[in-house]
């Protein structure tokens, strides 16, 4: 382990975790656009996760999360996600941001969860926005706000749709304030990756990054570890903290 690295973590008081689809990659969970495959694969983004395929084929959108949202239920948390976990239970503060929808740190045990994409066990009204626990079981795909009478959608941001703002609003107060911020299993090609990464260096934390691949953070992190995060995260339990998960 790099020697900075160990320093970081050891001294650092706020610590933001951020995650990507890579970090559920190795739970077996699939990216939104990997989901199109088998039954799907005739299906465009557009179609499946877009309020406006939604409206199109409220039907069609409604079955496939039904589909994605069983995959996700038979899916377990990786040692990546109980090292975070472990993390908060460990150091003084940290905060998991989350582009995940798949609910695999709040399993895991993490609590302090920023989720910018939603979850997708969740389901709201499509038309007035609120989360909706349960509704009337009928025939009905998918099934009806019992306020309004609306459709009910999951509770997840699709394509051409905004991140909640308290979730935005909480989650960049969080990285201006760490000291480390981690990024894990993203890519950080689109938004909001990469206003996050970009705050985070402003505000001159030491930007911490964990992927197999190059992306065009490496210039600017103060320590790329390339490699799977599953591999990589439990070495740090024994070696900074000399404990075991
Ligand atoms: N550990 C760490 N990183 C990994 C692992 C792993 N085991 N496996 C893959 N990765 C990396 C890949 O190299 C890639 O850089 O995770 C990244 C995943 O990138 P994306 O699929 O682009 O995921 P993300 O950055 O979360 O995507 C952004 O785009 O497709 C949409 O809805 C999707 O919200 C998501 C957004």
């Amino acid at each position: 382990m790099p020697k900075p690295l160990h320093d970081f973590l050891k001294q650092a008081q706020r610590i933001v975790v951020f995650t990507g689809a890579g970090l559920s990659a190795e739970s077996g969970v699939p990216t939104f656009r990997d989901a199109q495959t088998s039954l799907w694969t005739w299906y465009s983004l557009e179609d499946l996760a877009t309020p406006e395929g939604f409206v199109k084929n409220p039907r069609l959108v409604w079955e496939w999360h039904v589909w994605l949202r069983k995959l996700i239920d038979s899916a377990h948390p990786n040692p990546a996600h109980r090292v975070i976990a472990w993390m908060e239970e460990l150091l003084p503060e940290v905060t998991v941001i989350t582009q995940n929808v798949d609910g695999l740190h709040q399993r895991a045990g993490s609590q302090n969860i920023i989720e910018l994409h939603g979850n997708i066990q969740r389901t709201r009204c499509f038309n007035e926005g609120y989360v909706v626990g349960d509704w009337e079981k009928t025939e009905e795909i998918p099934p009806k706000c019992s306020v309004c009478g609306g459709y009910l959608r999951p509770d997840v941001v699709w394509y051409n749709e905004a991140i909640p703002e308290d979730a935005w609003l909480a989650a960049s107060h969080s990285v201006r304030h760490c000291e480390v911020f981690i990024t894990i299993g993203s890519s950080g090609l689109v938004y909001p990756a990469t206003e996050l990464c970009n705050l985070a260096l402003a505000s001159n934390a030491k930007v911490i990054q964990i992927n197999p691949r190059v992306t065009p953070l490496d210039a600017h992190a103060s320590i790329n570890l390339r490699g799977k995060a599953g591999q990589i995260m439990p070495k740090w339990v024994l070696e900074i903290w000399g404990g075991q998960i």
